[in-house]
């Protein structure tokens, strides 16, 4: 399938609705949250607190610990911005669903995480296109907690504004996608998550480390620069990094003689693999072929 970034941080052509501030910021309206909201938010909470042991990596779950992020009720992005400042020098700040490119970008150049202030319906426990404040906050903030992470997100802000210049911005949405939103990494004791879709998604949370059908390539960046994604289901391969120290250097690569060469080499398909893939797993792809059987039934 194709993909835009424009899917992911971007308004929808002819979308007219326009926020006061020009960064698109809101007040969270924290106190405005309904009985019912910060139940949902429980819900989500504890179900994924009780999969992650064993799933998540370690500076997943020490940045959570550390953060003022509990079951009880929505947290507070105020409080969270006190603690993030004081560690990495980010901020969370809220805005009202997805921002166009520029505006996201310009953020995060800013050591600030946009975050979506709303929350899921009941409905939606599961799946929900928009990310909302259980996604950005339960899925990201702990790692902005993690020095190499918060560098490496700034960097990609920046990076974005250029590429965004050069018309090149679905090559490097692509790595954004496959680390910061659905990485994987290796410890000693294993395949661990870091990236916030997995990690803020129940079923993908054991779908990516569990499941035999998805395949898990050792992370190759001009590979995941030519790899589309799944914006609409599970990925159907996992990029893996041997530690977060990884991002470090991804984060200081220059990007503008890779765009030229990417360019000239072919796009992959999601689930497809090279002989130069490095394999960690070799998925059996069985989940996304009964997904197409279905759809072409
Ligand atoms: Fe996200």
């Amino acid at each position: 399938m194709q993909e835009t970034v424009s899917e992911k941080h971007g308004l929808a052509a002819g979308d007219d609705v326009r926020p006061e501030r020009p960064d698109w910021t809101i007040d969270q309206g924290w106190e405005n949250y309904t009985a019912d909201e910060h139940a949902v938010w429980k819900l989500l909470f504890e179900r994924q607190t009780r999969l992650l042991p064993g799933r998540a990596c370690d500076e997943f779950v020490a940045g959570m610990r550390a953060l003022p992020i509990g079951a009880d009720r929505i947290p507070d992005f105020r409080r969270l911005s006190e603690v993030l400042t004081k560690h990495t020098g980010w901020q969370v700040v809220a805005v009202p669903g997805l921002v166009p490119d520029d505006v996201f970008f310009e953020h995060l150049a800013n050591r600030r995480f946009p975050a979506g202030n709303f929350m899921r319906k009941r409905s939606q426990l599961d799946y929900l296109q928009e990310p909302d404040v259980f996604h950005d906050v339960f899925g990201h903030v702990p790692m902005l907690m993690n020095p190499v992470m918060a560098d490496y997100i700034q960097a990609y802000g920046k990076g974005g504004l250029k590429a965004q210049k050069l018309g090149v911005l679905d090559l490097l949405a692509r790595v954004y996608w496959y680390t910061v939103e659905f990485g994987l990494v290796e410890q000693s004791d294993g395949l661990r998550i870091y990236g916030a879709g997995i990690a803020s998604s129940y079923t993908e949370s054991i779908f990516s480390t569990d499941d035999p059908s998805p395949n898990r390539v050792r992370f190759q960046l001009e590979r995941v620069m030519r790899t589309h994604y799944r914006i609409d289901d599970f990925q159907e391969t996992y990029f893996v990094i041997r530690n977060l120290d990884e991002l470090l250097h991804l984060a200081e690569v220059d990007f503008a003689p890779l765009y030229e060469r990417v360019k000239r080499e072919p796009e992959l398909e999601p689930g497809m693999l090279l002989d130069s893939d490095e394999l960690l797993t070799r998925g059996t792809g069985h989940y996304h072929a009964a997904r197409r059987h279905g759809a072409a039934a």
